[in-house]
């Protein structure tokens, strides 16, 4: 496994892009680092190279791949036609962290892309380490997150190797990624668009662009299947079980004070602002609650935190699902297999 470094050299660009972009076209699997997490990518065109990505993530077939692409002639090549409402959202939000859910063409992509679906979701990364390779690869780039499935998704390259090392053949190291969530999932396909997953442009901002969209009934009802085959998934859980605390921070203390009661060695992961509020063998800081920005970006490196500690529990408090906070509590309900504790 090679690791290279975007090292910019402000005339070239990104010359060591193009090792990486050789063994793309080659049908070689490589982590690159987007807006949101880093992606395990492969020619979307290629069954081989899509072979290689669900082998070594271990990812159920069934669950389609987002697919990348640099340009907008590259979206033409894959989709037939795009609704309206998509167009606007394209103009108004690519690149960036919003996947479009859109008919495809035909005969073009590896059919284990989209696992059999007639749809494909696409993006475009706001990421100039992402965007120069999929250039320069001069093909379509499918990509999952690029964690072993279930696993918290990967925040920076050690992440990455830590789960993948001898799996793939390369990592593009572009430090950490600034959002920190995955990217919200839209489907374009129906006349109201619907949010598959949340991620990171909020309903808001989408709502604010294109008026009143819906949400998919599986986000809010664990007993509706989701629409979209990968949030059926249980996801994003550390090691030791985690539970999801509402109410008071009295009342989460009781909560703590119960299981240590009982001989366990609890941690708490609760945002800045409540840091000395609570007594616990490991306490690990959130982000703080003034910018929920903060909670995202370092989510899944907390998560992967506690694998680290010596614990045998996690409690965790809840975030308000405005903005950004909509896309944390999913990650977290996921995390913690919907196990909450509310205050009466
Ligand atoms: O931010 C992101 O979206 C990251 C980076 C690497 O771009 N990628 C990512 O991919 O999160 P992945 O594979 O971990 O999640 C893709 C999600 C899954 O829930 C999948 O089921 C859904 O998108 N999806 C993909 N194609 C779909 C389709 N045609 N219809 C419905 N859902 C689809
Ligand atoms: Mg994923």
């Amino acid at each position: 496994l090679w690791i290279v470094d975007k090292s910019v050299d402000k005339k070239k660009g990104y010359p060591q892009l193009i090792e990486a972009a050789h063994l793309l076209a080659e049908n070689e699997v490589v982590a690159f680092p987007t807006e949101t997490v880093y992606g395990l990518g492969g020619n979307a065109k290629s069954d081989e190279a899509v072979r290689k990505i669900f082998g070594a993530k271990g990812r159920p077939n069934d669950n389609p791949l987002i697919v990348h692409v640099a340009s907008m002639e590259q979206l033409n090549e894959i989709t037939v036609e795009i609704p309206k409402l998509a167009k606007t959202l394209i103009n108004e939000f690519w690149p960036g962290p919003l996947t479009l859910i859109l008919e495809k063409k035909e005969g073009v992509l590896s059919t284990s892309v989209t696992a059999g679906l007639r749809t494909v979701g696409v993006r475009m990364p706001d990421h100039p380490v992402a965007l120069e390779l999929i250039r320069a690869s001069g093909v379509p780039i499918a990509a999952p997150s690029a964690n072993t499935s279930g696993k918290p998704s990967p925040t920076t390259a050690k992440h990455v190797s830590d789960d993948l090392n001898g799996k793939i053949a390369g990592i593009v190291d572009g430090g950490p990624t600034g959002v920190g969530v995955e990217s919200t999932v839209l489907d374009c396909t129906v006349s109201v668009p619907v949010i598959l997953r949340p991620g990171g442009v909020t309903k808001e901002a989408l709502e604010a662009v294109i008026g009143p969209i819906k949400e998919d009934a599986a986000l809010k009802n664990q007993a509706v299947t989701p629409k979209s085959p990968g949030m059926k998934y249980t996801h994003y859980a550390p090691n030791a079980p985690l539970i999801l605390i509402e109410g008071s921070r009295e009342f989460f203390q009781q909560i703590v004070d119960q299981y240590k009661a009982e001989g366990k060695k609890v941690a708490v992961m609760v945002p800045e602002e409540h840091a000395d509020d609570y007594q616990s063998d490991y306490l690990v800081r959130s982000g703080s609650l003034a910018n929920l920005q903060s909670v995202a970006a370092r989510l899944y490196d907390t998560l992967r935190t506690f694998n680290d500690l010596d614990v045998d529990i996690i409690l965790a408090e809840v975030y308000p699902e405005t903005g950004i906070g909509q896309a944390i509590m999913n990650r977290l309900h996921k995390a913690a297999g919907h196990q909450l504790i509310k205050e009466k």
